[in-house]
């Protein structure tokens, strides 16, 4: 079976990793702090402060810009839940809006309706890697006061149409080094932003809201006093998995190339299928971390088990928020386009383990079933 996704490490993400044990400091540390500057420079960003998930950038992004009850964060209803449970663990409200057929980026205008006077921040996430309409909603942000938390899980080495990359402009950008993204650290994210103040504050609720951390504390101060000034969590990347990013790091360049070669082939290869439909998408620009076709939802089981059958995994990226039981206490109007959407889209394999053949297998999977269709 090819799956949909798959790491790609080796021996040095494993000699890196090791020279940390051999250390004997394997939390927050010197090799954190070398890949902030990594993937700070990579990125053209000012700051950037790496933590243990995408989850927990999220969170922590949200947290330090003082999201809490009373609040409300317009969120896109299709992502992954780990967008919508760090509003409600702050005690605000979703408001979840529609996305767009093309993209499957939130929809700008949707977002324009659903501002109130409540409304402190809009979560745009950057399906597939793609940044979208993002220009569309910084503009509403910026006419209502509102903050912006890019969800760019999936956009690590992406760029904007202005060869920004994603993560070196904008408010708070949040990422995910998770097994399957774009690189990995194990598990691991971070946040990139501008803002020095606001840095220094997200890197103090990163480690429980004290005023120094560990390693500042014992290894270049000398001081053992701290304060404990802000709310907090115990979300920093520790340094066995920065030496693993800072591997990844080197492989980035392949690893983007390569995946835009597959997603090129893809949408070449689908164009002109019928019943298949391919997503908007500038390669040019975009680096993919997953690639999404959408089928007729009564079809879609049909679909999946086809290929299953072809040994081609799909996925299901994502179930719409707004249905889950979880978060109906949140739902006040009808999203029917995610709703459609939702049970439209198949993921179908890409990664950097995937060979030539792979590509070609799941390509004439697809052809396959498009001609019986049409035959039936
Ligand atoms: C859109 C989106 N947001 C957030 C996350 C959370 O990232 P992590 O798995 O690193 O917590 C993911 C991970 O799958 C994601 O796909």
């Amino acid at each position: 079976m090819i799956p949909i996704s798959r790491p790609v490490t080796g021996s040095e993400e494993i000699a890196a990793m090791s020279k940390v044990f051999d250390s004997a400091w394997l939390g927050l540390g010197a090799v954190t702090y070398e890949f902030e500057n990594t993937v700070a420079e990579y990125l053209g960003a000012r700051n950037v402060i790496a933590v243990n998930t995408g989850t927990s950038a999220l969170h922590l992004a949200l947290s330090a810009i003082g999201i809490g009850p009373g609040d409300e964060v317009i969120v896109p209803s299709l992502t992954f839940a780990a967008t919508i449970q760090p509003i409600i663990s702050l005690g605000a409200t979703p408001v979840f809006v529609e996305s767009r057929d093309e993209d499957l980026f939130i929809d700008p205008d949707h977002v324009r309706r659903a501002i109130t006077p409540r409304t402190k921040a809009v979560m745009p996430v950057l399906y597939c890697g793609n940044p979208g309409g993002i220009d569309d909603v910084y503009a509403l942000a910026a006419e209502h006061g509102i903050r912006v938390v890019e969800d760019a899980a999936h956009a690590f080495g992406s760029q904007h149409a202005d060869g920004t990359m994603v993560g070196g402009k904008g408010d708070l950008v949040c990422f995910s080094f998770d097994p399957i993204k774009n690189i990995t650290t194990g598990e691991g994210g971070a946040v990139a932003l501008e803002d020095d103040g606001l840095a220094e504050e997200l890197r103090r609720q990163r480690m429980l809201g004290i005023d120094k951390d560990t390693w500042n504390r014992y290894k270049n101060t000398r001081s053992y006093l701290y304060q404990v000034i802000s709310p907090g969590y115990r979300y920093h990347m520790p340094n066995y998995a920065a030496a693993v990013g800072l591997e990844q790091m080197k492989r980035l360049p392949g690893f983007i190339a390569r995946r835009r070669e597959i997603a090129r082939r893809y949408d070449a290869a689908f164009a002109d299928l019928p019943g298949i439909v391919t997503m908007d998408i500038d390669y040019d620009r975009v680096a993919p971390h997953i690639y999404i076709i959408r089928v007729a939802a009564d079809e879609r089981d049909g679909f999946m088990m086809f290929l299953k059958d072809r040994d081609v995994g799909t996925g299901l990226h994502y179930i719409a928020n707004h249905v889950q039981p979880m978060f109906a206490p949140y739902v006040t109007e009808a999203l029917p386009r995610v709703d459609r959407l939702w049970q439209e889209i198949v993921t179908i394999p890409l990664h950097c383990a995937m060979s030539d053949d792979d590509v070609e297998t799941v390509i004439s999977a697809i052809r396959e079933y498009a001609a019986e269709r049409v035959a039936s």
